[in-house]
């Protein structure tokens, strides 16, 4: 019987199509993120055909080694920063991640948070909730305009291209971007306008939103100097992965109101957040739930289910993360 290891419980109908296929799945029993120790200790104990890892797993050779029978580490998310591909590269061992149609729903995460920081919503909502409302006022939480402003995305892959669509469509906006490859489609059907550096498209964007993975490239590809280019009235929103962005940087830049606001779905070093982020009234924290739609983690599971079945049954898994 096959041994699959899944390091936290994970919807139903992704365990469900994998004990369909008559493989016994084991998944850690607490409700939190388990350690590394701990991941290390449940894997040595079988000898696992399969692991399905979560984003807050740190996957290297301490892990590989707990379990040298695992030939594949399907990781329950689109980003794969969390696994040390070199390394499962070298041991033979396949990764493969969940990308899916329902990254549409992280796509409409951004541009909730693009409209949130444009209405202050979240600001206002702490000020009714603390009983200050006494009454309308004209000047009271003005906000930002978002109707045929410039949307900047870094990274036009399927969330960013969707999010792109619906800046478009929804609320006339002027579609910049850049990425390593051009994107046709957004730019015929949409209008985009290419632009070759992450710079051109600070420099010029009201809402700048954040869509690459985590690499050793794009670490930090939001540093000190670039949110400098940026307009005193734009805001950046990142539902890609933390550390895209210099955190203490952009704590400075939005103490200093050097731009206008931020939307982090995704910490540097979450869940732990830079000192005195939290303190921040044009900033809105969310924990890292951009996709967290039933349809998307379901979506996700089943994604995550078929890469091991496919693997298992001896074809090659349809999402496989492939070194660069
Ligand atoms: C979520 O952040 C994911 O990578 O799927």
């Amino acid at each position: 019987m096959k041994q699959i290891y899944i390091t936290r419980k994970i919807p139903d109908i992704g365990i469900k199509m994998l004990q369909d296929k008559g493989y016994s799945v084991d998944f850690y029993p607490k409700d939190r993120v388990p350690s590394q120790k701990e991941i290390i200790k449940a894997l040595s104990k079988k000898p696992y055909d399969a692991v399905i890892s979560l984003l807050t797993d740190k996957i290297d050779a301490k892990v590989f080694d707990a379990v040298p029978s695992a030939k594949i580490f399907a990781n329950y998310a689109i980003g794969f920063d969390n696994i040390d591909l070199v390394e499962a590269n070298k041991r033979g061992i396949l990764v493969t991640n969940t990308p899916g149609d329902y990254s549409e729903c992280v796509a409409e995460h951004a541009i909730a948070m693009m409209l949130a920081l444009a209405t202050r919503m979240v600001e206002a909502d702490q000020y009714v909730r603390d009983g200050k409302y006494k009454g309308w006022a004209p000047l009271h939480f003005v906000g930002t305009d978002i109707l045929d402003k410039t949307f900047g995305i870094i990274g036009a892959g399927q969330i960013g291209t969707r999010a792109a669509i619906i800046a478009k469509q929804a609320f006339r906006m002027k579609i910049i971007y850049t990425d390593i490859a051009r994107n046709n489609k957004l730019e015929q059907e949409f209008g985009a306008e290419y632009r070759a550096t992450p710079e051109e498209v600070l420099k010029e964007a009201d809402v700048v939103s954040l869509h690459t993975p985590l690499l050793p490239t794009t670490r930090h590809l939001v540093d000190a100097n670039r949110l400098a280019m940026m307009k005193p009235s734009a805001f950046l929103v990142n539902t890609s992965r933390g550390a895209v962005i210099d955190e203490v940087a952009l704590v400075t830049a939005l103490k200093n109101k050097t731009i206008a606001g931020a939307g982090l779905d995704v910490f540097e070093f979450e869940p732990k957040l830079s000192k005195g982020l939290a303190k921040l009234d044009n900033v809105i924290l969310t924990p890292h739930i951009a996709s967290a739609s039933v349809t998307a983690r379901d979506e996700m599971a089943v994604i995550a289910a078929k890469n091991v079945i496919e693997f298992i049954e001896g074809r090659t898994p349809p999402n496989l993360v492939v070194l660069k």
